[in-house]
């Protein structure tokens, strides 16, 4: 051990006598004391050791080791900030957990498949040019035109290749003719004419707006077989920049044949085949023969 000099040791009990009474003469001041009645733990030097040795010991208190508690010390200004800065509110927290929600939806809305599929861009499109949406409406409800929304239009042409032929050639073409399912309609009978569209349109786009009409407007069932492929069809027609052949005679007969004669006038049916897949006829292949 490292001898204390004699007179350090005096002013250090002197110093504990005024500060403690006899706490401090029991204790005496030294680490030696506690080292020695703790006894577990050896003791290498003076002053250190008894901090470790002490919890197995008897309580022993060091009065003037005691520091002062220490003055809080002065907030840092960053923390000062950080505690006055403004929180998001409570009622704002629903807004700010849906957020990512909204992203996402919002996501999607950029990528409807409107923007994607030139099938359905270019028969929109041309259901609008070619001006049928100005007497048939927006959205097929009819003005001037029979209403083509809600099923009607396909209720009066079971079948796409009699649609085809009926707008191809207009109603002036038959007029006072019955035509459409079940004897529906009367060609002229609402006292307007359906203009014939051949010599405008590509047979492409025939095919196009036809599809609109009856799919988009009327919500044809394009599960039903071969209605998948006829748009694959038009898709691949619409990607190789379409058929740029426009509707004429020829392709009017070709129509006739392929239509019902109990739904056009005219029609001949030649083309009907027990197999729907052998038809050169537009639309879903597997169409019934009505
Ligand atoms: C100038 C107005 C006008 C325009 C443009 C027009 N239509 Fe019509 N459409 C009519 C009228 C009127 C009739 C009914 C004529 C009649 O009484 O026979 C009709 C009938 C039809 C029918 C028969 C519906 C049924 O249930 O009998 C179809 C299908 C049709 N139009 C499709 C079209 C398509 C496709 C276009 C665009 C390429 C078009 N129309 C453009 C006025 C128009």
């Amino acid at each position: 051990m490292t001898e204390i000099p004699e007179h350090l040791l005096k002013r250090s009990k002197a110093a504990k006598g005024q500060s403690s009474g006899d706490a401090g003469s029991e204790s005496s001041g030294s680490a030696t004391p506690a080292a020695s009645e703790g006894s577990a733990a050896p003791v290498a030097a003076g002053g250190s050791a008894p901090a470790a040795a002490a919890p197995q010991g008897p309580v022993v208190t060091f009065p003037n080791l005691d520091s002062e508690p220490e003055p809080p010390k002065p907030e840092p200004a960053f923390v000062t900030a950080a505690k006055s800065r403004r929180r998001i509110p409570v009622w704002a927290l629903p807004v700010v957990a849906a957020l990512p929600i909204w992203a996402m939806s919002f996501a999607g809305t950029m990528q409807q498949p409107e923007t994607e599929d030139p099938v359905l861009v270019e028969s929109a499109a041309i259901y609008s040019e070619a001006g049928c949406a100005g007497c048939h409406g927006g959205n097929g409800g009819g003005g001037s035109g029979y209403q083509l929304s809600e099923g009607s239009v396909i209720t009066t042409f079971p079948r796409v290749a009699d649609q085809m032929l009926h707008v191809a050639r207009g109603s002036a073409a038959i007029d006072g003719q019955t035509y459409g399912a079940d004897g529906r309609r009367v060609a002229g009978a609402s006292g307007a004419q359906m203009p014939a569209q051949a010599g405008s349109l590509t047979v492409h786009e025939l095919e196009l707006v036809i599809y609109h009409e009856r799919a988009t407007l009327s919500g044809e069932d394009q599960d039903q077989p071969g209605y998948q492929e006829w748009i694959e069809h038009m898709r691949a027609d619409a990607e190789s920049g379409g058929g740029e052949e426009i509707v004429n005679d020829d392709y009017i007969a070709f129509l006739q044949e392929c239509a019902d004669p109990a739904v056009s006038p005219d029609a001949t049916g030649a083309m009907a085949s027990p197999d729907p897949e052998a038809e050169p006829c537009p639309g879903p292949k597997a169409e019934s023969g009505g």
